[in-house]
């Protein structure tokens, strides 16, 4: 059954507090990004949950959700790389980075790797083109890309999976 935490919960209704009675939906891009937090995409029976949660329905909530490309509609990994490729990031280069990212990962653009580690997406302009080419991981922008720098952001991922296990 899906439920938030207690401690999702409680700031649930901190966020839900911040608007007026009547404007509950207003509080819903940032519940859904608790959800996605707290289960790491968001599925039906979520979207469903939030959409009782907010005494919406379920239909307003599918809406939002399908349009930002933010939220995960089925499962990812535990890194999730999405790619701007807008005008500024695809003229520095944003097209060979993707490319790179998909060999080096083995996986196209909306897959994930086998060990459950890497999802790769493509995003529009994230506001950070003065950096490009960029992309948004987790809620860190990753800037100027090389493919140096790709290979070791994906180390880096590598290394922190293997010192947990
Ligand atoms: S075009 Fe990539 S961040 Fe704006």
């Amino acid at each position: 059954m899906v439920q938030f935490s207690e401690e999702k919960m409680a700031k649930v209704k901190e966020i839900i507090s911040r608007y007026p009675e009547g404007r509950q939906k207003s509080a819903l891009m940032p519940i859904l990004h608790l959800a996605q937090e707290e289960w790491g995409w968001l599925s039906a029976d979520t979207m469903d949950y939030v959409a009782g949660l907010l005494q919406l329905e379920p239909i307003e909530v599918y809406e939002v959700a399908t349009f930002y490309t933010m939220y995960n509609l089925k499962p990812v990994g535990k890194h999730v790389f999405e790619v701007c490729h807008t005008g500024p990031c695809m003229v520095s280069g944003s097209d060979d980075i993707i490319a790179y990212i998909k060999e080096k990962l083995g996986i196209g653009v909306g897959e994930t790797t086998a060990d459950g580690l890497f999802t790769l997406k493509t995003a529009e302009c994230l506001g950070a083109c003065g950096y490009a080419p960029m992309m948004q991981m987790g809620k860190f922008y990753k800037e100027h890309l090389t493919r140096e720098k790709v290979d070791q952001i994906i180390d880096e991922c590598r290394r922190q999976a293997a010192s947990l296990n």
